[in-house]
């Protein structure tokens, strides 16, 4: 009989997937839906920083952008502060499985204060959407950095639950930003987002919005990340996502290091069944392999298990080149 509980961030989880933040977790039907099917746990669409500042009249700091201000004061009037803590009562009390909060935020400003109120709602942990997408080129990329070390001290003071960040791909050094976190008391880590990114319709000459779901290609730089993190920063949880399309990826994941994955395109693409195909898939492969926990083969496969680690670093095609002449 295999065992496919995990713990994630200190939470049991009954298995190691989890529907990442999304529109996928609006709706209470749906969550109860994923939890049947046997999700660990789900975390709620993201609460934008932006939200929360206009919710505290604060809104006019961002007034040089006349589009975002008004796009956001159209958002904010049906989602706010109190309509997510509410979205966090009810799916709590809706389900068994841990409610994880996500806020969405581009600096450690007030808003800080209002994760208060998300754990007082109740949500078992906080994931925390970093992004700041680089536009000035007088910042030096320690400057960027640090806001997400800000944030981190500033919220370890503010909330008692765990705290996860979710980080893009974009940093030079991505493993010291994952041990910086550890440091300042962030229990895990979710590699990656994946964000929004513009396309050019040359017919039409308009910016439009690229392909908003992952495909499976996309979890090869996941893994890698996850296989070294896993190894250097042992102590950090680490959720897989972005590319994570079905079961044998999911225990790629895991044999990478990472305690539970998170995924979104898939079910978008699939819908509900699918959690069950792929955690059957999980259990057939544990069962063929003898493994009775997740725990037998979790990290067997990061960067410090392999015989060859340099697998993981390696980032040119150099011998591969001669075979494509
Ligand atoms: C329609 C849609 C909405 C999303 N909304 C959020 C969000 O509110 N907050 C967040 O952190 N990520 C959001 N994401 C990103 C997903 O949580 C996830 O990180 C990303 O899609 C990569 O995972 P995947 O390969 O399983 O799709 C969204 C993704 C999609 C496709």
């Amino acid at each position: 009989m295999t065992n496919i509980t995990t713990t994630y961030l200190g939470l049991s989880l009954k298995s190691p997937l989890i529907i990442s933040s999304s529109g996928l977790n609006s709706s209470i039907d749906r969550v109860k839906k994923y939890e049947q099917m046997g999700a660990g746990a789900v975390v709620l669409k993201s609460l934008f920083e932006e939200q929360i500042m206009h919710e505290i009249d604060n809104l006019t700091q961002y007034s040089d952008y006349t589009e975002a201000t008004d796009y956001l004061k159209a958002y904010v009037t049906s989602n706010n502060v109190s309509s997510y803590v509410e979205m966090i009562k009810q799916v709590k009390a809706s389900v068994t499985i841990p409610v994880i909060a996500s806020i969405n935020c581009v600096g450690a400003s007030q808003w800080i204060s209002f994760a208060s109120q998300i754990q007082e709602a109740g949500a078992d942990a906080l994931e925390v959407n970093v992004f700041m997408l680089p536009t000035d080129t007088q910042r030096t990329p320690a400057e960027m950095e640090e806001i997400y070390f800000t944030i981190a001290n500033k919220l370890s003071q503010v909330v008692t639950i765990p705290i996860a960040f979710k980080l893009g791909t974009h940093f030079t050094n991505p493993l010291r930003i994952i041990e910086q976190l550890w440091h300042r008391k962030a229990k895990g880590v979710v590699l990656f987002n994946r964000f929004f990114e513009p396309d050019i319709d040359i017919n039409t000459m308009k910016i439009t919005p690229a392909a908003i779901f992952s495909n499976p290609a996309d979890l090869r730089n996941t893994l890698r990340w996850v296989g070294m993190a896993n190894h250097l920063i042992p102590k950090i949880d680490i959720s897989a996502s972005t590319g994570v399309h079905d079961g044998e990826a999911l225990i790629k994941a895991i044999l990478a290091g990472a305690s539970s994955v998170q995924v979104c395109s898939a079910i978008y693409k699939n819908g509900p069944a699918h959690i069950e195909s792929m955690l059957n898939t999980l259990s057939s492969w544990m069962n063929s392999k003898g493994y009775k926990s997740i725990n037998d083969f979790k990290g067997l496969m990061n960067y410090g298990q392999i015989e060859n680690p340099s697998l993981y670093e390696r980032s040119q095609f150099m011998k591969y080149y001669s075979n494509y002449e």
